[in-house]
């Protein structure tokens, strides 16, 4: 949430600024703007609007300097306006800033810096930081600082951060100190990029691709202190610390467009790739199980666990749903799935031999880190099932495994979706093979997994299927989705694919469910999607379907090829193909994902960016 970008070095500023803000745009669109500082002038221009808009009103009022920050912004105090668009400068000009995150105590902040006589221009809780570090500096040169001193300025900053109370990600400048930038983190990612006698700024790494590959990602309570040709961190508990570089792998084509109109439908075509991706190298014939590099636990202590509790937000939440389903019944191992925004303040009870794993696309949310971060505290073995390599969430679990998707920029998510239960599916066959699993039975589900790239190929040919569906039915209000056993999840993560990108209200149940209240939202303008493969409990779901229809509720199926039934009962069916029911979902998942494209499109939405959205949600 938010994207901060900053760079320091030869070059103007404003275009590597700008590049960025592109390319971190997915974390938040209702503003943006830069800063740039020449000698001892900071030049601020900023919108409200998306980056593109900022990059008009550069063309019209150019800004020069080498160095600069530069912010794209998802409001959380004060509405989106000019005003409250970030940078923000503090006391009289001396210090201009840019924050991602919540400062939790503003109130108080604002009102004692209000005493002091400082003006607030915006209702943003980041004013009152950049206030604050203008109000420190100028008592630090009170007291005799050396104004010339970089020492002076960060001591500025540290004095400010002890009194803050919340997250941040910041970069900042200062008028009297040209060429320094610092940059602070606590719960809200920063990356370093380190070029020759340059440096760069990010919250992630996409914005640095193709300038540098070497970068440093800050820690929690780190300050880096930044020029063009030196990098220094300062931890505030064990102070300096050697800048640990990293190669970034990842390259510029990763996060084209290529013959896609949109990253969602680029990414749910990629399906096929990134399911592969995930059980590449993975898949162990001689042994019939699945291999992991990065779990870090020797099969003695995976032996001894009892219980696993997966915690995640949204889509992977959902993934979670589908992984419980999967786990439960190869590995006969308990599994509880928990919004990570409940367990971090919950205290469930949960025994030694509890294994937690956190979901995550972006390695990002702040409540699953939260989570994550509470049962690492309490000694349970946490590892994570993330995407993106480096990020907070990866760096943080004692080990993991990693989705392989590439880059998923469609705020919407989808391909990571079918990642995870692809890698959940993995993990269901490694622990049901140290324990109960058979030899056979872990054989056919390794070669039922490879058969998933190209059976997810066959069901993206309901395409123009799906096209004619939704133009049949993007005018409704109201959706209804059901399915059953894992297919439950499947319903839940359609109707959120649909509310997020289309802004029309549905709803995901299990099917059964739906007598005991939903039922009375049927009718014939609420269109019913039924998830509903052949599986174990095929002819009740056809029950759930009559029951609708009698109510006469439109119906949309998707079912297996070939089943006629389920055509006689629907008005309309996507065919998906046949496959075992625990990896029903990857396919199931995918004529949902372009539904919810197509209804989008044809409602005029902006599918990539849905409004009030952020692809990366690292606020509370
Ligand atoms: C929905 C969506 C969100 C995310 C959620 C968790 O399409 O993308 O619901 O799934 O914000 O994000 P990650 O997986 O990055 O932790």
């Amino acid at each position: 949430m938010c994207g901060i970008v900053g760079y320091i070095g030869a070059k103007p500023a404003s275009n590597y600024l700008l590049e960025g803000l592109f390319r971190l745009e997915y974390r938040g669109y209702d503003s943006a703007g830069i800063a740039v500082q020449s000698g001892d002038t900071i030049a601020v221009r900023k919108k409200t609007g998306r980056v593109g808009q900022l990059a008009e009103l550069l063309k019209a009022s150019p800004v020069t300097g080498t160095h600069g920050i530069g912010h794209t912004r998802w409001a959380t105090h004060g509405q989106p306006s000019d005003n409250n668009s970030h940078p923000h400068t503090g006391g009289n000009g001396e210090v201009v800033l840019v924050h991602n995150g919540v400062i939790e105590n503003y109130a108080t902040l604002r009102s004692q810096l209000q005493e002091l006589g400082y003006v607030f221009h915006s209702q943003t809780d980041t004013e009152v930081v950049a206030h604050l570090v203008a109000h420190q500096l100028e008592e630090e040169l009170k007291l005799g600082a050396d104004p010339d001193s970089n020492a002076t300025y960060l001591r500025a900053v540290e004095l400010t951060l002890k009194q803050l109370k919340g997250t941040y990600g910041l970069g900042v400048l200062f008028r009297d100190k040209p060429g320094l930038l610092i940059a602070a983190r606590l719960g809200s990612p920063l990356v370093v990029g380190v070029g020759k006698d340059e440096h760069y700024l990010a919250s992630d790494a996409s914005p640095l691709v193709g300038y540098t590959d070497k970068v440093v990602y800050l820690n929690d309570h780190e300050i880096a202190m930044i020029t063009a040709n030196s990098l220094e961190i300062l931890h505030r508990d064990t102070g300096s610390q050697t800048p640990h570089i990293r190669v970034l792998e990842q390259t510029a084509s990763d996060t084209e467009l290529g013959q896609f109109e949109h990253y969602m439908l680029k990414e749910i075509f990629e399906q096929p790739t990134s399911i592969e991706n995930a059980f590449r190298g993975r898949l162990d014939d001689d042994e019939a199980t699945a291999r992991f590099g990065g779990l870090n636990l020797d099969p003695q202590e995976l032996r001894r666990i009892d219980r696993i509790v997966l915690t995640a937000c949204g889509t992977s939440w959902h993934a979670g749903l589908v992984g419980e389903y999967i786990i439960e019944e190869f590995a006969r191992i308990p599994v509880e799935v928990e919004y990570a925004s409940e367990l971090r303040y919950r205290n469930p009870p949960m025994s030694e031999r509890t294994m937690v794993f956190a979901i995550t696309q972006s390695g990002e949310t702040a409540d699953t880190l939260a989570a994550m971060r509470e049962c690492k505290r309490k000694g349970h073995p946490t590892l994570a099932i993330c995407n993106v390599v480096g990020s907070s969430i990866a760096r943080e679990a004692d080990g993991g495994i990693y989705l392989h998707a590439g880059p998923e920029v469609g705020v919407a998510s989808t391909k990571a979706f079918t990642s995870q239960v692809t890698v959940l599916t993995l993990l269901a066959l490694f622990m049901g093979r140290i324990r109960h699993l058979s030899y056979p039975a872990g054989q056919r589900m390794i070669a039922n997994l490879r058969k998933m790239p190209d059976k997810i190929r066959q069901t993206l040919e309901c395409h123009n299927r799906v096209k004619e569906i939704a133009r049949k039915y993007y005018t409704a209000e109201n959706f209804l989705y059901l399915g059953r056993l894992h297919n439950f999840p499947v319903a839940l993560e359609g109707a959120l694919k649909l509310k997020e990108i289309s802004y029309i209200h549905a709803e995901g149940y299990p099917a059964a469910e739906m007598k005991h209240g939903p039922i009375a939202l049927v009718d014939e303008q609420t269109p019913s999607v039924f998830v509903v493969p052949r599986c174990q409990i095929y002819p009740k779901v056809i029950s759930n379907m009559e029951e609708v229809r009698a109510r006469r509720g439109p119906i949309i199926a998707i079912a297996c090829e070939g089943d006629d039934k389920v055509a006689e009962l629907a008005d309309d069916v996507i065919y998906v193909p046949d496959v075992d029911e625990y990896l029903q979902p990857m396919v199931t998942s995918v004529p949902l994902q372009l539904l919810a494209y197509e209804i989008a499109l044809l409602r005029g939405c902006n599918v990539d960016r849905p409004r009030n959205l952020a692809k990366s949600v690292t606020v509370e």
